[in-house]
C-alpha cells in the first residue's frame, strides 16, 4: 500500500498549484507501481489540507490572467479526477483540518476515516466565494440537502465524529488509533481480487448516474469486460474453493489468491 501525504504542514497543506501539478506524476507513479494495492492520502501535521492555497492559487494566478487560472484549473481538477477513477482503491485519512477546496480529493477517494478531532468546513462563504471546484457538487452528493446547504450558508466548522454521522466519512475514530484502522481496512483490501476492486468501485461510481435499464445492462458488459481483463480467472477460481475445495466460505471472506497466481 502507499501512503500519499500532502506536505506543506506550514501552510496546514493548503493546495498551491505546484502540489496540484506534482500529484499527477505521483497518480501516475503509483498507478503503475505493483507494490502499491492501495492508496492512502492524508496529510503532515495537524491539517488533511486548508483548501485551495488563497494566495498562490487565487491572488497569484489571478494576477496572471485568464489562461493561467485555467491553467491552475486544470491541473487541481485534473488529479482529482485521476484519483477518483485510480486503478486501486484509495482511503482518505482524514487527520486534522479539512477545508473548502479539500472536499474535492476527499470526495475523490472511494472511502474516507476520520479522526473524531479533525474539523471540517465549508468556509468559502467566509471570505466571499461559492464553493466551486466542484465542492458544491461534492456536498450536494454526499450530505442530505438540509446539511448540505447549512454547512455551505453558514460555514460552520463539524468534527470528524458528525462527519461521520453525516456520512460524509465512514467512520471516525480517535487519532491514537487513525492510521492502524486505515491500515486494517487497507489490508482487507488488499486480500481481494484487485481486478475485480476496480471494476465493483467503478460500477458504483456510474451507475448512480444511469437509468435502471442502463446500469442492469452496464453492469452485464462490465462485468463480462472483467472476464477479460481478470487473466487470474479470480471468479473461477471463487468458486472452485467454496464447491470442490470447501476451503473458504465466500459469505465470510475471500478465497486465497495466491492458489490462483502461483
Ligand atoms: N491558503 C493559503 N495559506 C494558508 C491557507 C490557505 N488555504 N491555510 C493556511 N494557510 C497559511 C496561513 O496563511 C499561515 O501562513 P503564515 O505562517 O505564512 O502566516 C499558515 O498557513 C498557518 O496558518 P494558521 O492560520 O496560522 O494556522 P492555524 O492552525 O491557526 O489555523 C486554519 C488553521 C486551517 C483554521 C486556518 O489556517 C484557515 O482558516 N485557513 C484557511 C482555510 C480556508 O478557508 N480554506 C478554503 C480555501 S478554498
Amino acid at each position: 500500500m502507499a501512503w500519499v501525504t500532502l506536505n506543506r504542514p506550514e501552510k496546514r497543506n493548503a493546495m498551491n498549484p505546484t502540489l496540484n501539478r506534482r500529484m499527477h506524476g505521483v497518480l501516475d507513479e503509483l498507478e503503475d507501481d505493483e507494490r502499491c494495492g492501495v492508496l492512502v492520502l492524508t496529510g503532515a501535521g495537524t491539517s488533511f489540507s486548508a483548501g485551495m492555497d488563497l494566495k498562490e492559487y487565487f491572488r497569484e494566478t489571478e494576477a496572471k490572467g485568464h489562461i493561467a487560472i485555467r491553467r491552475a484549473q486544470r491541473d487541481a481538477y485534473g488529479w482529482w479526477r485521476r484519483l477518483r477513477w485510480f486503478e486501486k482503491p484509495t482511503i482518505a485519512m482524514v487527520n486534522g483540518w479539512c477545508f473548502g477546496g479539500a472536499f474535492a480529493p476527499l470526495f475523490s477517494c472511494d472511502l474516507a476515516i476520520a479522526a473524531e478531532e479533525a474539523q471540517f468546513g465549508l468556509s468559502e462563504i467566509n471570505w466571499g466565494i461559492l464553493p466551486g471546484g466542484n465542492v458544491t457538487k461534492v456536498v450536494a452528493e454526499l450530505l442530505s440537502r438540509r446539511e448540505a446547504m447549512y454547512y455551505t450558508l453558514t460555514g460552520d466548522t463539524f468534527d470528524g465524529r458528525q462527519a461521520a454521522e453525516m456520512k460524509l466519512v465512514n467512520r471516525a475514530v480517535p487519532l491514537s488509533e487513525l492510521r492502524e484502522t486505515v491500515r486494517q481496512l487497507a489490508d482487507k483490501l488488499l486480500e481481494k481480487n484487485p481486478a475485480t476492486l476496480k471494476a465493483a468501485k467503478d460500477a458504483l461510481k456510474r451507475v448512480t448516474e444511469m437509468t435502471v435499464d442502463a446500469s442492469e445492462d452496464y453492469l452485464v458488459v462490465r462485468q463480462e469486460s472483467l472476464n477479460y481483463l481478470d487473466s487470474s480467472d479470480g471468479r473461477k477460481e471463487g468458486i472452485r474453493q467454496f464447491i470442490d475445495e470447501k476451503s473458504y466460505k465466500p459469505g465470510l471472506g475471500a478465497y486465497d489468491r495466491s492458489k490462483s497466481e502461483s
